[in-house]
C-alpha cells in the first residue's frame, strides 16, 4: 500500500538530571539558566514543538486512513515509531511524563506488549539502512510544489525529514543521510505548518473522499 512516510529530526528530549526542578524532561522554559553551559544549548530544551507536530500529525485524516508511518529521532540519536491508531496525550504535562518513560524503558506503556511508542533503532544510520536516505525538508534546499516532494516520496517509498528543533541547523551527520534537500517555502517555516502541509497534499493524493 502506497504510504507517506515521516521522520521528525533531531527533537530536544532529553531527560532532566534528577537535582533538577520541573523535571522529568530538560523543558527551556524552566530551564533556561541551567542550559547556559550546555553545548547548543539553542537546540535543546523544547519537547513541545515534538509534541505540537505529534499532534497534527497523528490527528490527520491521512493517519486516521492508515496511510501515515510515523518515526522520530532524538538530539541523544534514537529512532522511535508511532503506532497510528493510538493517541500521544494532548496535555503537555502527560505527554512530558510519557516521554520520559520512553526515554528510560524504550517503550510506552512501559509494560505492554502493543506499546504507543517504541525504540525501532539506535541511530539514525540503521534507520537509513533499512528506509534508505531520506528526502529532508529544509529552508536552503532546492525550491518545490509541496505536492512535487510527496510525490517522489511516495513513489520512491522515501521518507520525508523534518526538523523539530527551535534554532540552527541540522547536524552535517544527519544532512548526509538526505538524497534530497528540499524548500517548499522562500522563508522559513515552524515543523508543524511543514507538517501539516505534507499532510495535506498527501490526503489529495492518496484519499479518495467521494
Ligand atoms: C527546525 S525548525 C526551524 C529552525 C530554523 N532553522 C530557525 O533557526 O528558525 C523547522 C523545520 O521545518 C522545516 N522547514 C522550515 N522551513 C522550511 C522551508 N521553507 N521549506 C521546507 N522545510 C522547511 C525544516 O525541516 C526545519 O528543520
Amino acid at each position: 500500500m502506497r504510504k507517506l512516510k515521516v521522520i521528525l529530526l533531531e527533537a530536544s528530549l532529553e531527560l532532566a538530571p534528577s537535582n533538577w526542578p520541573y523535571g522529568p524532561l530538560i523543558d527551556k522554559r524552566y530551564h533556561y539558566h541551567k542550559l547556559s553551559n550546555f553545548p547548543q544549548k539553542w537546540k535543546r530544551g523544547r519537547p513541545d514543538i515534538l509534541h505540537t507536530t505529534l499532534l497534527i500529525l497523528q490527528d490527520s485524516v491521512l493517519n486516521r486512513e492508515g496511510l501515515l508511518e510515523l518515526y522520530f529521532h532524538t538530539i541523544t540519536g534514537e529512532v522511535y515509531k508511532v503506532r497510528s491508531d493510538e493517541r500521544v496525550p494532548k496535555h503537555y504535562d502527560a505527554f512530558k511524563e510519557i516521554m520520559a518513560q520512553l526515554l528510560q524503558y524504550g517503550k510506552v506503556p512501559r509494560d505492554s506488549e502493543e506499546p504507543l511508542i517504541w525504540k525501532a533503532y539506535d541511530d539514525l544510520s540503521q534507520f537509513v539502512k533499512d528506509h534508505g536516505k531520506f528526502i529532508l525538508m529544509h529552508e536552503k534546499g532546492e525550491l518545490r510544489r509541496v505536492s512535487e516532494v510527496v510525490s517522489e516520496a511516495i513513489e520512491t517509498n522515501a521518507a520525508i525529514g523534518i526538523g523539530v528543533f527551535p534554532r540552527g541547523d541540522f547536524r552535517r551527520s544527519t544532512i548526509k543521510k538526505a538524497r534530497k534537500l528540499y524548500s517548499i517555502w522562500k522563508d522559513s517555516l515552524k515543523a508543524w505548518t511543514v507538517a501539516c502541509k505534507l499532510v495535506s497534499s498527501a490526503e489529495e493524493l492518496l484519499i479518495q473522499f467521494s
